[in-house]
């Protein structure tokens, strides 16, 4: 059976990590099965993609500290690729990703969550990269995401210090949108991820593209990859019934690609 639960609600979707007696957990079981159910996911159909953790205790509560002990350097480094290449895939999958963050997010929990397009969290939810205590570095781009995404010295501190933040920490410095309680988070994760699917999906696809790609680039360059991706949209079904809608004082918008 896997440990990554697949469900889709109409054209939005849910993964589940589901090793819930290791607090979900990351070891090689878990990253093939979750490389396999995005492989799965039509992402023609599907719209948005919401990725959770099973029970209400822990998101992930890191790569899996027992598989990993005896690994040799060579061992470690794959072990580090696999992980980077499923996360890559979630960073770069088509469709937006959001992670609804229900618990611990340490180690290569937050570095998962950071892999998403958008974070959003419960109240009990505690990001931290404790790597160093355990005479390592973050292997699953946490050195490099949390940098990007909060300011790089506070990055630093967390991943030198091993401190950990909470939910409202997590608000202030912007690893996550917003906190809800532990019921609501999932609702409005559904809610958010229904909200992007009622766009229409070939700009929504092309913005993930512009500002993903756009931040690795130099900003003359940047401006360039917008252009070509907003003159892509024009002629797409999709721009013809988008701005026919506003054209006309219609509210319903029927976007098919
Ligand atoms: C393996 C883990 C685990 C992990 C928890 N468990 N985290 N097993 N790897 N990362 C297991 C525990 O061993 C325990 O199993 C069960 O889950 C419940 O955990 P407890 O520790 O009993 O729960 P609690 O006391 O509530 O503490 C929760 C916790 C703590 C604070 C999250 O479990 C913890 O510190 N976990 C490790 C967090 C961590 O260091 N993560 C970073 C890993 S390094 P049993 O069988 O005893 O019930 C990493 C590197 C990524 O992520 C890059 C790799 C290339």
């Amino acid at each position: 059976m896997s440990t990554v639960l697949y469900e889709v609600k109409g054209n939005i979707a849910i993964l589940t990590i589901s090793r819930e007696k290791a607090l979900n957990a990351l070891n090689s079981e878990v990253l093939n099965d979750l490389d396999a159910a995005l492989d799965a996911v039509d992402v023609n159909a599907i719209r948005a993609l919401i990725i959770t953790g099973a029970g209400k205790k822990s998101f992930v509560a890191g790569a899996d500290i027992g598989e990993m002990s005896t690994l040799t350097p060579e061992e470690g480094e794959a072990f580090g690729k696999k992980g980077n290449d499923v996360f890559r895939k979630i960073e770069t999958f088509p469709i937006p990703v959001i992670a609804a963050v229900n618990g611990f997010a340490l180690g290569g929990g937050n570095e998962i969550c950071m892999s998403c397009d958008i974070r959003i969290c419960s109240d009990n939810a505690i990001f931290g990269q404790p790597e160093a205590g355990l005479g390592i570095t973050p292997g699953f781009g946490g050195t490099q995401r949390l940098a990007r995404i909060i300011a790089p010295g506070l990055a630093k501190e967390i991943i030198y210090s091993t401190k950990n933040i909470d939910a409202a920490k997590a608000k202030e410095v912007g690893l996550v949108n917003e906190v809800y309680t532990q019921d609501e988070l999932l609702p409005a994760a559904e809610k958010l991820a229904n909200k992007i699917a009622k766009n229409a999906p070939i700009a929504v696809r092309a913005c993930k593209k512009a500002i993903n790609e756009g931040l690795d680039l130099p900003m003359d360059e940047a401006i360039v990859l917008e252009e070509k991706l907003f003159g892509s949209c024009f002629k797409t079904h999709d721009q013809i019934e988008g701005m026919d809608a506003f054209l006309t004082k219609r509210k319903e918008k029927n976007f098919i690609n």
